[in-house]
């Protein structure tokens, strides 16, 4: 199982966790994991230095007061394993220009990019193909935005495995059943995402702001505490938000609501999410502390990581005559 994570927003926010970095934590238990903190890819758009490496920590920092054991998965970050890079020029040299051309996600996110897009936004999926193979990842936890970029890499394993011998293992898309889609708190038709920030909940902001954002998240005229997404959208993302973070039903939270209104259900997931953020932060600030330590707990991740990914790469140029 190999996954990744972006460090640019520093803080991570509750649809990273929920949708995401929850089922990290548990997949360790269950799958020999590999979870990399994604630097290569960060730096598609412009990066300060000082920024990406504090960003980089941070983003390691909260995977590990989440709750990814460094003795369970092995997590590191992208850069420290060079062989990242070198596997994507391979894949980039099998891969066509139009079959990159038609990756949706580039569409979307150089129409949306004010400064220039650079080619290495362009190629992106191709590294993380790369990220992909080098473990011979069997899973890979996958959202709908990420599926056709799981395809490609699914086309170049494939394309490398006729050209030169078998030598990648083709993943599977892991689709996590229970993974809570968090809306935004401001426009709850749409996604919570770093790129919106107004109705986002980070983990790292103070909780008082975030139970401020919680009390004034948009919900409808009604007065109803009813699990209906379509009707009663911003309701019902407070509904699921709140069942992901206790662990009781949306049916069984719905009942206790009964005969009380909006405010009563906001104020107390504000309580909630104070409560499960609070010791979270301290472990933050706990890692954050000692950056020898935390530097140590990445490089010994590398170091496993490289010991799989060298085999693979080491493999991959002797077929292709290096
Ligand atoms: P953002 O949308 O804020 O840019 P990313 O695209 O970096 O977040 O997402 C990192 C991970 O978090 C991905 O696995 C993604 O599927 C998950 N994720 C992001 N936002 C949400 C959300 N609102 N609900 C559920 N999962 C999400
Ligand atoms: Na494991």
């Amino acid at each position: 199982m190999l996954s990744g994570i972006q460090p640019t927003a520093g803080s991570f926010h509750l649809g990273n966790y929920l949708g995401a970095l929850r089922q990290w934590v548990a997949l360790q238990d269950t799958h020999e994991a590999f979870y990399c903190v994604v630097d290569l890819h960060a730096i598609t758009v412009e990066q300060d230095p000082k920024v990406l490496r504090q960003n980089t920590r941070v983003s390691a920092a909260q995977l590990l007061a989440l709750g990814i054991d460094p003795d369970r998965a092995t997590l590191f970050v992208q850069s420290h394993v060079p062989e990242h890079t070198q596997l994507a020029w391979v894949m980039q040299c099998l891969t066509g220009f139009g079959e990159a051309s038609r990756m949706t996600q580039f569409k979307d996110k150089s129409a949306r990019q004010e400064a220039q897009v650079g080619v290495g936004l362009f190629t992106y999926p191709i590294l993380q193909a790369a990220d992909i193979l080098l473990y011979q990842a069997h899973h890979v936890p996958v959202g709908e935005d990420q599926r056709q970029h799981l395809e490609l890499t699914r086309d170049l394993a494939q394309r490398f495995n006729t050209r030169y011998g078998k030598t990648f293992r083709l993943p599977e898309p892991h689709i996590v059943k229970d993974t809570a889609k968090i809306y935004d708190l401001q426009d709850p038709t749409s996604k919570m995402s770093k790129s919106v920030p107004a109705g986002v909940v980070e983990l790292l902001e103070d909780p008082k702001k975030s139970a401020k954002k919680i009390r004034s998240a948009v919900t409808d005229t009604g007065r109803e505490i009813v699990y209906d997404p379509a009707a009663k959208a911003g309701v019902s993302n407070l509904l699921v938000i709140y069942s992901a973070l206790t662990g009781r039903s949306v049916e069984s939270l719905v009942a206790d609501y009964e005969g009380k209104g909006y405010g009563d259900l906001k104020k107390d997931l504000g309580e909630v999410f104070t409560e499960f953020v609070t010791p979270v932060r301290a472990k933050v600030a706990e890692y954050l502390a000692d950056t020898a330590e935390l530097d140590k707990v990445l490089a010994r991740g590398a170091e496993r990581a490289r010991a799989v990914a060298s085999k693979t790469l080491a493999r991959a140029y002797d077929r292709i005559g290096f």
